[in-house]
């Protein structure tokens, strides 16, 4: 079997790139290891920027993203007993748009089966053949039978989990990583918002988020040990504990609820380099991770995606190479700008098992520095929004 792009992986990285070539008129295969359902039972942020909003529109995918997504103008940090606003749409004009990235990958999937195009679930074994070479294959394991596929080019959209990353050589590779010594209790629980924009807050007991996916539909989350268990945790202390960690009128308009999810997540910082192997091409998670506040996961993935789409389209429009030979350095130039904005915000929400008082101080005055200045807030509204691509 021959196709022109074997994507390997099918979450929204993959679905996206698939679909935006579909576009084009060119021929992708996606294959992914679980199936269809599994990958829409995974739980991940909801929050898009307006280069992954307009991707999905290229895309043609945006119908009910535009329907059903909260275009939201601004956030609230709170911190000791103040609570602020950094306002997006003062600062960049533009606002961000909550909807699940759940949603949005069922939507991709929905495009993918409407477009006739071919995903293979329940893939087991995948090995890239050949791949700093011009005969680059695929081979794979469906229901216990071998396949192999023929292909110019191989996306590597499969996760941090997957064998994309790990087929480039050691030696080419280079990995920064960062893990944080704690992790995020996250519930989704059907019960209104408690506020119309997300609110984060830095607490002494620790961080906590509200933030949700429609109005009646609630997300939380208290920082906690990655030691903890979510049978530690039920429903009840889970709302006590959000409850200490939001300002006095946040809490009292709080409305809890059964939840109907509950897990616990961790938190890393990881970036890989380069992000481009021979005709290997590594997107989203499978490249790079970071650490959930500021919900840049799904967004640098996006962002990932728009420049391999760029350089796989001049390629066959015209058979210009630029863009596949610039992927690398440009994907990582914004990546590494996510990289940084997660670090910070992560930095400086949360408390820290080692924390002196020293920097317990320097958290304060950022915070007090940011809460009082226009100029950091405009920073962090760009940074919110998103970079330009
Ligand atoms: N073969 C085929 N598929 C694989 C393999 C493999 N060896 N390994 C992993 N996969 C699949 C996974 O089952 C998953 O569905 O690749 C997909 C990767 O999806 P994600 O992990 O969602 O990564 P990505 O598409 O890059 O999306 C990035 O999703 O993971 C979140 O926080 C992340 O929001 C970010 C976004
Ligand atoms: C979420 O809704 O899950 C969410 C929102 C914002 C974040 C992280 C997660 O920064």
């Amino acid at each position: 079997m021959r196709t022109q792009v074997v994507i390997i992986g099918g979450g929204p990285s993959g679905l996206l790139l698939g679909q935006l070539l579909h576009r084009v008129g060119v021929e992708a295969v996606v294959l992914e290891r679980k199936t269809r359902d599994y990958v829409l039972s995974r739980i991940r942020a909801g929050v898009l920027e307006q280069g992954m909003a307009s991707l999905l529109k290229e895309a043609g995918v945006d119908a009910r993203m535009r329907a059903e997504g909260l275009a939201h103008d601004g956030t609230l940090i709170a911190y000791e007993d103040a609570m602020f606003r950094v306002d997006f749409a003062k600062h960049t004009g533009q606002p961000v748009i909550v909807y699940g990235q759940t949603e949005v990958t069922r939507d991709l999937y929905d495009a993918r089966a409407a477009a006739g195009a071919q995903t293979l679930f329940n893939v087991e074994d995948v090995v890239i053949d050949g791949a700093d070479t011009d005969a680059v294959s695929v081979r794979f394991v469906v229901e216990g039978t071998e396949h192999q596929i023929e292909c110019d080019f191989v996306a590597g959209c499969d996760g941090f989990h997957g064998v994309s990353r790990k087929t480039i050589p050691e030696d080419v590779r280079r990995e920064y990583e960062k893990v944080y010594p704690f992790g995020w209790l996250g519930i989704l629980s059907e019960t209104p918002p408690v506020n119309h924009e997300l609110i984060y807050a830095n607490s002494p007991r620790g961080f906590a988020l509200c933030s949700m996916r429609h109005a009646n539909l609630s997300r939380y989350y208290v920082q906690c040990s990655m030691a903890d268990t979510v049978s530690n945790w039920s429903d009840a202390q889970f709302w006590t504990e959000l409850k200490r960690r939001l300002p006095a009128e946040v809490a009292e308009a709080l409305i809890t609820g059964p939840s109907i999810e509950k897990s616990i997540a961790p938190l890393r910082s990881f970036v890989t380099e380069p992000m481009r192997w021979g005709r290997l091409f590594l997107c989203g998670d499978a490249a790079h991770i970071v650490p959930p506040t500021g919900a840049k996961g799904l967004n640098t993935a996006a962002s990932d995606v728009h420049y391999l789409y760029q350089g796989l389209k001049a390629w066959y429009a015209d058979k210009d190479a630029d863009g596949l030979d610039r992927y690398s350095e440009r994907a990582l130039a914004r990546v590494w700008k996510a990289e940084r904005f997660s670090w910070w915000f992560s930095s400086l929400m949360h408390r820290f098992p080692d924390q002196s008082d020293f920097d317990l101080r320097m958290q304060r005055a950022e915070l007090d520095f940011l809460r009082s200045n226009d100029a950091a807030q405009k920073a962090m509204a760009e940074n919110y929004v998103g970079l330009a691509y």
